[in-house]
């Protein structure tokens, strides 16, 4: 009988004392139908549903090591400390998982991003997923996909579809408080009958001037258009759901396109107006209209920053790539449908 004095009680009672060490891997996700407005800033509760497409490309891949005798966390991001608001953010995520796990330890975390932090490709979406993932393991949090995701929320919301592969919905949930928060989580939205690929127009790697998270709390304080976005935005999931089941990529496409064209409608519209819009964007945005004159199924989505995206058939992604690189003098990369976070590796 397994008792007080047995190896097993020791060994795990001397393990936890070491700490423990998980390492996770997430994708970026590229929103067709957007999340851009909370109804609750510290829970992440949207006011929008949205819609997703999870990349196989450009991975965060993210260690979370407890480290017991160490008064406070530490986190590099690509080997670099982390400081300021961006630290601050990874902290509040580790305190909210310690009260879940009732744990105290600090940790030590490990962040690498196969591209450029902050450019518009969703870093924060795989960053969180990965740190959701990687923190839940090594503080021995046992969560299944839809608490995963419910977790990931609180550090980013889209970082809730990113715990999925393929296309992902993220419902907004209802009500606020503990209601708010059970109800809000993304899930998978069904393999479509095609095979997508999106383009990815990478006009500025840099930085972004105003993160989405100020930029979307502006908006909504400030932009008449907003609420008219808002409730199309609901017709859009609807249809989009409907375009995804019946494998139609063009009606995805179109609706993705105008759904985000409705976005930035409302930034531009908030005061002062926030335009991530460059001449660049304009100019592969051109180039995508001319692809589909020329007969070619292509659509275009924008995020929080100049860089254009563009949904069409995996068959046609080269051609794309090619026109949207002519376009807008930019480098193009071509990403399909990628995998949802996983724990790649516990104790070292
Ligand atoms: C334009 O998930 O980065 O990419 O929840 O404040 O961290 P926070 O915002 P974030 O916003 C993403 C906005 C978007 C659209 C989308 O991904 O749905």
């Amino acid at each position: 009988m397994a008792g007080e004095h047995s190896a097993e009680p020791v060994g795990l009672r001397e393990r936890d004392r070491r700490g423990r060490a998980a390492t996770a891997v997430a994708h970026p996700n590229i929103a067709l139908v957007k999340y851009w407005g909370k109804r609750d800033a510290r829970l992440v509760l949207p006011r929008t549903s949205s819609l997703s497409m999870t990349l196989d490309i450009v991975p965060t891949t993210t260690t979370v090591a407890l480290a017991p005798g160490m008064d406070a966390d530490v986190v590099t991001l690509g080997g670099e400390p982390l400081t300021g608001e961006p630290l601050r953010r990874v902290v509040a995520f580790l305190d909210l998982v310690r009260v879940l796990a009732g744990r105290r330890e600090s940790a030590v975390v490990d962040t690498r991003n196969a591209v450029p932090t902050g450019a518009g490709l969703a870093s924060s979406a795989s960053g969180f997923a990965a740190l959701a993932a990687a923190s839940a393991a090594a503080y021995g949090l046992e969560l299944d996909a839809t608490a995963l995701s419910r977790l990931a929320r609180r550090g980013s919301g889209s970082a809730a579809r990113s715990v999925f592969g393929g296309f992902a919905v993220w419902h907004a949930g209802e009500g606020g408080g503990a209601e708010g928060d059970r109800t809000s989580y993304a899930e998978p939205a069904g393999a479509p009958d095609f095979d997508p690929a999106l383009v990815l127009a990478v006009i500025d790697a840099g930085p972004k001037a105003v993160s989405s998270r100020i930029a979307m709390r502006h908006t909504v304080d400030t932009s008449p258009l907003y609420p008219a976005w808002a409730e199309s935005s609901a017709a859009d999931l609807a249809g989009m759901l409907a375009a995804l089941r019946r494998g139609d990529l063009t009606a995805v496409g179109e609706i993705a396109e105008r759904n985000a064209f409705g976005m930035h409608a409302t930034m531009l519209a908030a005061r002062p107006a926030v335009r991530y819009l460059a001449p660049a964007t304009l100019q592969v945005l051109d180039g995508v209209r001319a692809l589909r004159d020329d007969g070619v199924p292509a659509f275009a989505t924008m995020d929080a920053g100049p860089n254009v995206k563009v949904l069409c058939h995996r068959t046609d992604a080269d051609r794309v790539a090619e026109a949207v690189r002519a376009a807008g003098g930019c480098p193009a990369l071509v990403a399909g449908p990628g995998p949802g976070v996983r724990v790649t590796g516990g104790e070292p």
